[in-house]
């Protein structure tokens, strides 16, 4: 199992994994469609938790919008194949890429949405920004006192 950037032929995959999340009540085309002229998806970097040629899991990573300011990033939509969840592959694929936004890319903190119960990000070391539903982790364990990211 290994993480890596997602490459262009596999979006329409990644994509494909959020449908049962985020289809809005759209057809599987219309929904693949949007996501394939997604702004947003377009400028965050894709990353995927891979076994062979699978995709166990996936997530996007965004920096320099969003009012993320200079070392801080986002991590967002977050997905996991539906008959792969529960194996722990988002939990996993989340630490590989703190890791490597941590030690490669000088991230002071890492910011995410949650859409779900917090327990799941707890239990990755981020925590709640003022009870709302952004959460962070900081490279130095630092309490967040600034302006929150917007939504992503
Ligand atoms: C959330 C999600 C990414 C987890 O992926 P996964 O590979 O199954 O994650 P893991 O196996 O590492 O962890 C599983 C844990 O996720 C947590 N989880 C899943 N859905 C959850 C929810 N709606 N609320 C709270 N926790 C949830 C549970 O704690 C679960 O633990 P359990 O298996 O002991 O019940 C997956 O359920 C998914 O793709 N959901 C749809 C998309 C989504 O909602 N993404 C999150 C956006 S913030």
């Amino acid at each position: 199992m290994y993480v890596k950037e997602a490459e262009f032929h596999e979006l329409d995959t990644i994509c494909a994994i959020g449908f049962d999340s985020w289809n809005n009540g759209l057809s599987d085309e219309k929904y693949l469609d949007e996501c394939r002229g997604s702004e947003k998806y377009q400028a965050g970097t894709w990353y995927v938790l891979m076994e062979n040629d699978d995709i166990l899991s996936s997530l996007i990573v965004y920096h320099g919008r969003f009012n993320l300011k200079e070392g801080y990033f986002g991590i967002g939509s977050v997905a996991t194949p539906y008959k792969l969840r529960g194996k722990g592959y988002a939990s996993h694929l989340i630490n590989l890429v703190k890791a490597e936004l941590f030690l490669n890319h000088n991230a002071k903190a890492i910011f995410l949405h949650s859409d779900i119960g917090h327990q799941f990000y707890n239990r990755l070391g981020f925590v709640s920004v003022g009870g709302s539903d952004c959460m962070y982790i900081s490279h130095d364990s630092s309490k967040f006192d600034g302006v929150l990211p917007t939504y992503f």
